[in-house]
């Protein structure tokens, strides 16, 4: 029996041996770090030459024990520690237990939600969650549909691409599928607020009608679209000849966490027949709290949205979903090969997910969702969210009644924008100052001024250790003057 197993099988020998592997890697693991803090401190020059020093390809493999050896020294020392309390820059979030075990299975089986054939039971949880998704959200559970996506980018791109087929269907009679763009393809329009994700670019980029597609809409003083501007701009680009076919409302915008009006938007794209798509791949989470659901209720009056499940709702990446109201949106993904999805097959009841997909061979993330929603129910995860959103008001109240510090906009979800009064170059020297010793907090601008952010997704931090955190930058917003 060689010393590392090619694969997982019957025979006893060789799951005794991979348990083994998979206790010596979680040992590793945890030998790696001995604080909380959330990374090493260590400067990109000096963690450059020791990866580097690694080398690449032997020429005779040098079995699992040492490889793992060498990551345990090398690489696990510095790697970013989501689950620290003192790591808050992005929606990049820690992971619950359940999951990591989740993800484990995942790649024990290596299913593929592209037919059925290649994920049985993987294809019928999918095809269950996402339908029990779409209800969760409001959509009509019987004629809404949708499929996980790699996350948050590939779902908007998707929805968009589903915007304007659908749009150009309807509008110029055209079959984009089959024939192409339009003539009048390069007047598209496609309207969200000017602090939205730049995946709407990227995707307005791939997608061929370049950023100057993208009408951005400025925000009113809580980082929301201002609906009256929306309006003023579709009437104008309609009077001058252009096509408005999608507008994207934000449900948590990427720094603020701010949501806008989908329902005054949803007003304006019946009056032009528009499609309405809702990035919540931030504020998804907020349905599993009763305390603060409703803040995102208008998501069920939108065509589509994003949910992203690496983020709020604290799953492994990735895992993301883009979900319909009517599955005939997502038929623009739809297209048989004799090799893969047989038309013969789907009359007979096998599902093949495929056609619902940018992507071909894709993971079976939904297994992550089901395992985590019942493990923690809606109060377990009720919790960990109202938690987050907790922790951010109490960090805002703080800051707020502090006059050191600047903190323009009463956070809806989980994030803080924030500054020391002191200007941009002590800002920038803090965090980076904090990054040296362990502590990683955001960066960005707002109105051409370096700002701080805290992005909380973290449901084991408590108010001591964020006022631990105020007094810190404090210090060093002195020390930096
Ligand atoms: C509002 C919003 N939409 C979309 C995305 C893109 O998600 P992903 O990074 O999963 O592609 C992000 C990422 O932070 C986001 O904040």
């Amino acid at each position: 029996m060689p010393e590392t197993p090619v694969l997982l099988s019957e025979q006893e020998a060789v799951q005794e041996k991979f348990k083994e592997m998979i206790r010596e890697t979680l040992e590793s693991v945890f030998r790696s770090f001995s604080d909380g803090s959330a990374f090493s401190g260590i400067n990109p020059y000096e963690l450059r030459e020791k990866i580097c020093n690694l080398g690449f390809l032997p020429q005779e493999g040098k079995g699992f024990d040492r490889v793992l050896e060498e990551t345990e020294k090398v690489i696990l020392p510095h790697m970013l520690r989501t689950w620290s309390t003192n790591y808050m820059p992005h929606l990049h979030s820690p992971v619950l237990t359940e999951t990591i075990c989740s993800e484990l299975i995942i790649a024990c089986f290596n299913d593929s939600l592209d037919s059925w054939d290649q994920g049985p039971a993987a294809t019928e949880l999918e095809e269950s969650m996402v339908h029990g998704l779409a209800d969760l959200f409001g959509f009509p559970a019987d004629k809404a549909d949708g499929s996980f996506t790699s996350g948050g980018s590939q779902s908007n791109i998707s929805a968009i691409i589903a915007a304007r087929d659908w749009y150009c269907a309807r509008r110029f009679n055209r079959d984009v599928k089959k024939e192409g763009l339009p003539p009048e393809y390069s007047k598209l329009r496609l309207y969200t607020s000017e602090i939205s994700h730049f995946s709407m670019d990227k995707a307005c980029h791939i997608l061929g009608m370049g950023y100057n597609a993208v009408r951005k809409i400025p925000v009113d003083s809580k980082c929301r679209i201002d609906v009256d501007a929306f309006k003023k701009m579709v009437e104008d680009d309609v009077a001058a000849g252009l096509y408005p076919f999608c507008a994207v409302a934000t449900f948590g915008t990427t720094d603020f966490g701010s949501i806008d009006d989908a329902r005054s938007m949803r007003e304006v794209c019946d009056k032009y027949g528009m499609h309405l798509h809702a990035d919540a791949a931030y504020g998804s989470g907020l349905i599993m709290s009763q305390k603060y659901k409703e803040r995102i209720s208008a998501i069920s009056l939108c065509d589509s949205l994003t949910a992203d499940f690496h983020k709020m709702f604290l799953l492994p990446i990735s895992c993301s979903a883009i979900l319909v109201k009517d599955a005939e949106l997502l038929k623009c993904f739809e297209l048989h090969a004799d090799y893969l999805n047989r038309e013969e097959d789907e009359e007979d009841g096998y599902i093949n997910l495929v056609g619902k997909s940018m992507q071909t061979t894709r993971r079976f993330d939904a297994l992550k969702v089901f395992m985590a929603f019942q493990t923690r129910g809606v109060d377990g995860y009720g919790k960990i969210i109202d938690k987050a959103v907790g922790n951010a008001s109490y960090f805002y109240d703080r800051i707020a009644a502090d006059p050191e510090f600047l903190a323009p906009v009463e956070p809806e979800l989980s994030s803080v924008v924030f500054a020391l009064k002191s200007g941009d170059e002590v800002n920038k020297k803090v965090r980076r100052q904090l990054l040296s010793e362990g502590t990683v907090i955001g960066q960005t601008v707002m109105d051409g001024r370096v700002m701080l952010k805290f992005t909380l997704l973290n449901p084991n931090l408590e108010p001591a250790k964020i006022d631990e955190i105020i007094v810190r930058i404090k210090e060093l917003g002195t020390q930096f003057a």
